[in-house]
């Protein structure tokens, strides 16, 4: 759980924490022995992506969001265990998509076993997540996440679809983020009011604030692929910057060029960034784009925190607050 850790330790160490961080421990146990429940080649594939290490964001989240009502905790726990396997899955394709080699600290499935194991095992991840969903008897939650998880590919699609646009708005841009990494962390928080049984007005803050700290989350992760350390952050970095992807940072340097040969020379790096890209990001750096993402960022997480005043003042209000104060500032 180093990770893991890393980045709520904070949070969990706070003095309301335990039941979170007892929580987080039982998800681990949970992964480990849904991976156990394979053999052969699938059993090694299965327990390379469920155990090691991972944030566990979104478990942590349905866990939370579940503390405003009364929620039966196996329901809980098998919800963010599935939530957990969508993400997982979503992560072993992407990292095909990004042609990633390093994510959670260690190769990523396609380098370590072939990318054709990495498409398949991505597919009964997400089948198996499914499997457990639909075990709940709940089909609110059920399809919940069948349209979280369409509405992903759609911004993985769209993204994918937008590269090399150097054009792309930051509306279009922010659509992508919602879809491809909000949704997820909306429908976790969701799932938790849901099961929690909480009133409708409560649940849609909630969903709120996991959308805009998920946006939040994207931004911060489009800049540290920009600036962070590898050996931090544990994945392959760059990968924006390698595919043509306009994210934040490099939709505001566009849009601050102001001769058509300074365009051209931004499009001419971006086609063809090797050896080059420490350059651009020194000038990236100057340029001051960075700071400004960061601001946006810390603004959409002012944004679910004041959302969170419309709830109880139970703890879990107080951990969902410090999770997005972790966030800003977060270097994995
Ligand atoms: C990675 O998610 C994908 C994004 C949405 C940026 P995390 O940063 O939560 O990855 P893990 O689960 O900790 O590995
Ligand atoms: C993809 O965004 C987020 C997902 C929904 C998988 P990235 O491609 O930036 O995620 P990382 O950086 O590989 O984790
Ligand atoms: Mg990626
Ligand atoms: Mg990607
Ligand atoms: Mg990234």
């Amino acid at each position: 759980m180093a990770l893991a850790l890393r980045l709520l330790e904070p949070v969990l160490r706070s003095g309301e924490s335990k039941p979170l961080t007892d929580f987080l421990a039982e998800t681990e146990s949970a992964l480990a022995l849904a991976a156990g429940e394979k053999t052969g080649f699938l059993g090694r594939l299965a327990d390379y992506v469920l155990t090691g290490s991972g944030k566990r964001v979104r478990p942590a989240l349905v866990f939370l969001g579940s503390q405003f009502g009364k929620a039966e905790s196996s329901a809980v726990a098998q919800t963010a265990l599935a939530v957990e396997m969508i993400h997982i899955a979503t992560l072993a394709h992407d990292d095909l998509v990004d042609e990633a080699v390093i994510r959670r600290q260690r190769p990523t499935v396609g380098v370590k076993f072939g990318e054709g194991a990495a498409v398949l095992l991505g597919d009964y991840v997400y089948a198996e997540a499914f499997r457990r969903l639909s075990a709940l008897g709940r089909p609110d939650v059920m399809s919940l996440f069948a349209e979280c998880t369409m509405t992903m590919c759609e911004g993985e699609i769209g993204q994918y679809e937008s590269r090399y646009r150097f054009d792309l708005s930051v509306q279009d841009y922010l659509s992508f983020l919602q879809k491809k990494t909000a949704s997820l962390m909306a429908a976790a928080c969701r799932a938790g009011g849901l099961l929690g049984g909480i009133a409708p007005d409560r649940i849609r803050a909630l969903d709120t604030f996991g959308d805009r700290l998920g946006v939040a989350f994207q931004i911060v992760d489009d800049i540290l692929d920009i600036e962070g350390d590898e050996a931090v952050v544990g994945k392959t970095l760059h990968t924006d910057l390698i595919h043509g992807k306009m994210t934040l940072p490099l939709i505001d340097y566009a849009a601050g060029l102001s001769t058509d040969k300074e365009r051209a020379a931004f499009q001419d790096f971006l086609r063809s960034p090797n050896g080059r890209v420490d350059a651009f990001i020194a000038d990236l750096r100057r340029s001051g784009v960075l700071e400004k993402s960061k601001e946006m960022a810390r603004s959409l997480l002012r944004e679910a925190e004041g959302l969170l005043a419309t709830l109880p003042d139970v703890p879990a209000r107080t951990l969902l607050a410090e999770v997005s104060r972790r966030l800003s500032d977060r270097k994995v």
